[in-house]
């Protein structure tokens, strides 16, 4: 009989990838993914602490599987991704029930140790050293989750040290996956059917810098363009500081690859992006977007914002707000700032208030929602080409799909479509995050 695995996912792309190989390592062990915890015989949360408030959620699931625990002695339950990688033992000096802790570069260990479990040759199990987790990637089978877009990490790490940000500590410095083995994983992926490759890493444009002799990101994703049978070409993330004129005119020549920019400005004045350690003027970041602009002008632009960072004034949000009324994002995710343990900026003075900061998220949210509105509304009335996906999640006769810019449209199921394909959809309606229209053929 099969056995049950629950993997949970937190966090960013990367961790969901990370999931697809454990999730391939373990069915050669037996294992069969689950979607409820509670029938389990494996539990493994693959964490994030990005922000404490992923931190929570995971401390919480923690609690719950105690429970389970008590039920079940037999169940195996381990905790593996970013959490991990920075808790080490004390994740289980604080919670005994978890049986093993394995940091982000030991992914690839995952099949040893939950063999050693099974067979009680060990009882607790606790790696963090960091390993080469490019390696780990190209040695693991992967289970992808879905059926028509494929994630596939071209490097691990980060080498930017924002000074709010954990990722570096957790992740390592940037090790790029060669390019052989990138395309050889797309052409597979091609091969069983998939239609839209996304590239992942903490900072795309800097692959290939770690290794001498390495195509550039551009170079990169001109091959994956050309792979038979992929529709759609996407990557993140972009830090600003690197995004090429290469890439640009890549995105702008390209067959497949998407038109839309995710870049992550943070904050919108030099004085916060300098604290920061962004590595960019406000200047030099317009210049971005206008160089963006003018080679391909129908693409969507999105970002990340950060309110509340240390030492953040009225005045600098004010001036935040300005900045994104002149750039008029597609779409942006805001968050609150939290402070981790082991930053610059959770020691720097004039931290801000949390009912502050929360009033200039709901402000900062205000401005873009009617800005990402007003940007969508220009669309009513156009066709525009969606990749199907398939019924929405709420309504079977309603589907959804997305554009090429990264935009969701619904439609009335009209019989005849199929995930997967393309086609072409009539705008008639338009909302903050999503469009809504009728197939146009
Ligand atoms: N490497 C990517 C993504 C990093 S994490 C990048 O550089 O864009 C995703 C987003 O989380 C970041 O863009 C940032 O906006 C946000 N973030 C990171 N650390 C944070 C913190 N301490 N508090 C609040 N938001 C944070
Ligand atoms: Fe974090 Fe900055 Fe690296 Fe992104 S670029 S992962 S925000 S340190
Ligand atoms: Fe979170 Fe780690 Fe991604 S901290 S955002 S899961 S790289």
């Amino acid at each position: 009989m099969s056995k049950k695995a629950f993997i949970g996912v937190y966090g960013c792309q990367m961790n969901i990838a990370d999931a697809e190989r454990m999730e391939g390592v373990l069915k050669t062990l037996g294992y069969n993914r689950v979607n409820e915890m509670q029938e389990a015989d494996l539990i493994i949360l693959n964490t994030c602490c990005v922000r404490e408030t992923a931190e929570d959620k995971v401390y919480g699931k923690i609690g719950e599987i105690k429970h389970l625990k008590q039920q079940n002695p037999r169940l195996i339950f381990g905790i593996t991704g970013c959490m991990a990688q920075k808790e080490g033992e004390a994740l289980i000096k604080r919670a005994p029930h978890i049986d093993f802790v394995l940091g982000t570069g030991r992914v690839a260990e995952l099949g040893n140790v939950v063999g050693q479990l099974e067979d009680e040759q060990i009882q607790h199990f606790v790696d963090t050293t960091m390993d080469d987790a490019v390696e780990a990637a190209s040695r693991m089978p992967v289970e992808r989750e879905g059926t028509l877009s494929a994630w596939v990490p071209i490097m691990y790490g980060c080498n930017n040290f924002c000074t709010y940000c954990i990722v570096p500590y957790v992740r390592g410095r940037e090790r790029s996956r060669r390019a052989e083995e990138i395309l050889s994983e797309v052409r597979d992926a091609a091969a069983k059917g998939y239609k839209e490759i996304t590239l992942l890493g903490q900072n795309v444009n800097s692959y290939g810098n770690d290794q001498e002799g390495f195509m550039s990101f551009a170079e990169l994703l001109k091959a994956v363009d050309e792979v038979e049978g992929i529709e759609r070409v996407r990557y993140m993330t972009s830090h600003p500081k690197d995004l090429s004129d290469e890439v640009i005119e890549a995105v702008k020549n390209g067959r497949h690859i998407c038109e839309h920019f995710h870049i992550p400005v943070q904050y919108g004045t030099d004085k916060l992006l300098k604290r920061m350690n962004r590595k960019y003027t406000v200047a030099q970041y317009k210049a971005l977007v206008g160089r963006i602009r003018s080679s391909v002008p129908n693409a969507s632009i999105t970002t990340d914002l950060i309110v509340g960072f240390p030492g953040e004034t009225e005045e600098d949000f004010k001036g935040m707000l300005d900045f994104l009324s002149e750039i008029r994002y597609d779409a942006a995710y805001t968050f609150i700032y939290s402070p981790r343990t082991g930053t610059p900026a959770a020691d720097m003075p004039d931290q801000v208030p949390e009912e502050v900061k929360k009033d200039r998220l709901h402000k900062l949210m205000d401005v873009q929602n009617e800005i990402s509105l007003a940007i969508n509304e220009k669309l009513v009335g156009s066709d525009t080409e969606v990749l199907v996906e398939g019924p929405s999640r709420t309504d079977k006769s309603v589907w959804t799909g997305r554009t090429r810019t990264s935009k969701i449209v619904l439609w009335p199921y009209e019989g005849n479509e199929q995930p997967g394909e393309l086609r072409r959809v009539h705008i008639t309606q338009a909302q903050t995050w999503l469009l809504k229209g009728k197939l146009a053929e």
